[in-house]
């Protein structure tokens, strides 16, 4: 256990709790393992209806830890973080996110997954994969524009353009806007009220309402085997090397 990841259950609710606020919650790659594990685990569990997923104060997630990406370009892989990926998009129970501040990467993408989304009103959404010489992964190429349409889902997932709580709303990623200080409250809140629904009627809904999950994980594969490629160029390690090297 790293202690960057705290995993509470309150009821039938898993809160599932990136706590790194040093590193603005970058997930390293015993981070990821640690949320595939308490996922799988919420799973097999009759007693857990709803997972829900915060962060720390002013970062819900920073993204993948750059660190670890420019590991992965000098020959490691990375395959926690896309057991991760496949935890939420094969998951069993509904997924409701408390996004407090700054969502970066998969901070934005695992939202595509999740079933609630409450932000707080100065959360801001980006995904900066195409500056970083990488391209955008968690099935969002399929599951974005099919959200927000095309035109949006280009300007977030490949210029980059950050959204605020108000157009991520707009856009349909989020439910709810709150004052930061109360993110957490509202979105356990919506959490008991999804673990408080009859299970069985529940499941049965949510699987049809995601759809063919096969697409899915193909999408994700594909775009991983791209992904893997593309953090061995010479254009993706300079963006780490020089995130990593940045004057304050
Ligand atoms: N990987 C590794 N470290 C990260 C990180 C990441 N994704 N995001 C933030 N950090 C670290 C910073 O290096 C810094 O560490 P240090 O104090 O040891 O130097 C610490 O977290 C605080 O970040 P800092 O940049 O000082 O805070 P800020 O408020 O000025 O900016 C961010 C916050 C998140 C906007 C900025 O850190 C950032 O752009 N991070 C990279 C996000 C990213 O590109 N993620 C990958 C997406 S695919």
């Amino acid at each position: 256990m790293t202690g960057a990841i705290a995993v509470t259950d309150d009821g039938a609710v898993r809160i599932i709790r990136m706590n790194r606020p040093e590193k603005k919650n970058a997930l390293t790659l015993a981070m990821y393992t640690e949320m595939t594990g308490a996922l799988r685990e919420a799973d097999q569990s009759d007693a857990i209806h709803c997972i829900m997923f915060a962060g720390a104060p002013g970062a819900f997630c920073a993204g993948n830890d750059i660190g670890d990406f420019l590991k992965a370009a000098e020959g490691g892989r990375n395959l926690q973080a896309f057991e991760f990926l496949k935890a939420i998009a094969l998951g069993q129970k509904p997924m409701v996110a408390a996004v407090a501040g700054i969502a970066i990467g998969i901070g934005t993408t695992m939202l595509l997954h999740c079933d609630h989304v409450v932000a707080s009103a100065d959360a801001m959404l980006s995904t900066p994969f195409s500056r970083l010489g990488l391209i955008p992964e968690a099935a969002s190429t399929l599951l974005a524009p099919r959200r927000m349409g095309y035109a949006r889902a280009f300007a977030l997932l490949i210029m980059g353009r950050p959204l605020s709580a108000d157009e991520a709303k707009a856009a349909g990623l989020v439910n709810t806007v709150v004052d930061a200080a109360e993110v957490d409250a509202v979105a356990l809140q919506a959490a008991q009220e999804i673990a408080a629904l009859p299970q069985g009627a529940l499941a049965v809904a949510r699987r049809l309402m995601r759809g063919d999950r096969d697409a899915v994980l193909k999408q994700m594969e594909a775009e991983s085997r791209h992904y893997a490629d593309l953090l061995k160029s010479d254009e993706a390690r300079a963006a780490f090397q020089a995130f990593l090297a940045r004057k304050k």
